[in-house]
């Protein structure tokens, strides 16, 4: 209240202000339902998550790129009934603009690249990572924010393109310490609906709305999907053939249901024969029950999936050569996938091999008398312009308190700046794994 003003109410009980009458309003110190804040550690490990993602898009010679986390509602509003659609966060702007935050990356992407247009030289290979917003129902590795890595090829329209992308997954799983006995990728194609609705005379233009309902199949009672798909005008006979094709996990069988003159069968023997010359045939498995709740998916989808099946979807992809003219742009051939922070870690948690970072500080600098301060903060800029990490004490504290410090910090040494050394020009050091002790020239310091 007023009358604490400077009455003891800051820290040091100077002039520091409190609160004006009325202005106290006790918050909620939990971040909003689905979100998270990032105190250090749990900062420390989303860090080396998403590096280990940017590596691997580096190593497979992708280029970064990013987006703005508000985009206009437009880009996110299929007419295919997707979930995603009903998980917008959406809003008006204060310029009566109807935007909201994305849900996913590749609105964006092939909106930049709708932009650019013939500037591009094709292929591209683009990564992102970017936190993306979902109004989900919150489940085991399912929030309402997540950070998403994507890695895109645009411009290439054979299966080589899908396999690549897969590769970089598997090196992102081996690099975390995941092997082929912890995960798995199901993979199939969309042209094998395709093929059965054609074969039923079902027009093109109710393709993603059929893919969409058929994703559902594990969610809902299958009488539900019947009765929607029958909704759309879906004969019996098809819906009971598309459901029968849907159940195939074997290739070979697929092939005997399908015949071998079609593009499905085609471009998944080739995905595994791709598979086995890249080295991660193993991780693979067909399924065509596969189908992904996203419209724009026109060829090959894959989603990775734990093999103990206590999870959702690691991640999930697939080839959409058709996005850009449903946005009035040219067709390009594209592939892609997006793979979320939440379940690898719940994984990783799963297989004891999250590891515990701690931080890490090269020097504790410290002044052994308040009126050497300054020449503690010279001691930390000459080390810090060395490229040294530094955490300089601020105060005068005993050395016990120093010490404590050193520890939780995990620093290497201690620089002591004390009266006789620096008038010698020196300053003590000690390392802090072996105990060692010495003085050194401060231009000696390294
Ligand atoms: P998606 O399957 O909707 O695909 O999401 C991809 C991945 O993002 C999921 O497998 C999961 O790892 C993560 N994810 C999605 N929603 C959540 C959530 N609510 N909480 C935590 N993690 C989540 C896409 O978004 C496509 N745009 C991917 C893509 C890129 N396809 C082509 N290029």
């Amino acid at each position: 209240s007023p009358s604490d003003n400077g009455s003891g109410g800051g820290r040091s009980g100077a002039l520091s202000p409190g609160p004006v009458t009325g202005d106290v309003q006790k918050i909620d110190a939990n971040p909003p339902k689905g979100t998270r804040d990032f105190p250090p550690e749990d900062m420390r490990m989303r860090n080396w998550l998403l590096n280990s993602f940017k590596e691997v898009s580096r190593l497979y010679g992708f280029e970064e790129v990013d987006f703005p986390v508000l985009e206009s509602e437009a880009l996110f509003v299929r007419k295919a009934g997707e979930e995603i659609k009903d998980q917008l966060y959406c809003f008006e702007d204060r310029g009566n603009r109807r935007v909201a935050l994305r849900p996913e990356l590749t609105p964006s992407l092939a909106r930049l690249v709708i932009q650019k247009g013939k500037s591009l030289s094709l292929p591209l290979k683009w990564f992102t990572v970017g936190q993306c917003w979902r109004c989900e129902r919150m489940t085991r590795g399912r929030r309402r924010e997540h950070y998403q890595w994507n890695m895109d090829i645009i411009g290439v329209p054979g299966v080589m393109a899908d396999a690549e992308l897969i590769s970089s997954i598997v090196t992102l799983l081996k690099r975390v310490g995941i092997t082929k006995s912890d995960v798995g990728f199901k993979v199939s194609s969309r042209k094998v609906l395709q093929e059965v609705l054609r074969c039923y005379s079902i027009p093109d233009n109710l393709f993603g709305k059929v893919c969409i309902i058929i994703d559902k199949i594990e969610k809902i009672p299958s009488d539900d999907v019947k009765n929607e798909l029958k909704a759309l005008g879906i004969s019996q006979d098809a819906v009971q053939e598309l459901l029968e094709v849907l159940s195939i996990s074997s290739l070979p069988e697929l092939e005997e249901r399908l015949g071998s003159s079609g593009e499905a069968v085609a471009e998944l023997k080739e995905l595994f024969s791709l598979a086995d010359k890249f080295g991660y045939a193993e991780w693979l498995q067909f399924d065509a029950s596969v189908v992904r709740g996203l419209s724009y998916y026109t060829g090959i989808v894959f989603e990775g999936f734990d093999r103990e099946g206590k999870l959702r979807a690691i991640c999930g992809g697939g080839r959409y050569d058709h996005l850009f003219s449903t946005f009035g742009g040219d067709d390009i051939p594209a592939c892609g996938f997006g793979f979320g922070d939440a379940v690898i870690v719940e994984l990783l948690k799963e297989k004891g091999l999250l590891l515990e970072l701690s931080l890490q500080i090269e020097n504790i600098v410290c002044a052994l008398d308040l009126d050497l301060q300054g020449a503690a903060s010279m001691v930390a800029s000459m080390l810090r312009e060395k490229g040294q990490t530094v955490d300089l004490v601020l105060e005068s504290k005993p050395l016990k308190w120093v010490f404590k410090r050193a520890a939780r910090i995990n620093a290497q040494r201690l620089v002591l700046v004390g009266n006789s050394e620096w008038q010698r020009g020196m300053v003590g050091v000690k390392i802090l794994s072996t105990g060692q002790q010495y003085e050194v020239k401060l231009d000696d310091l390294e």
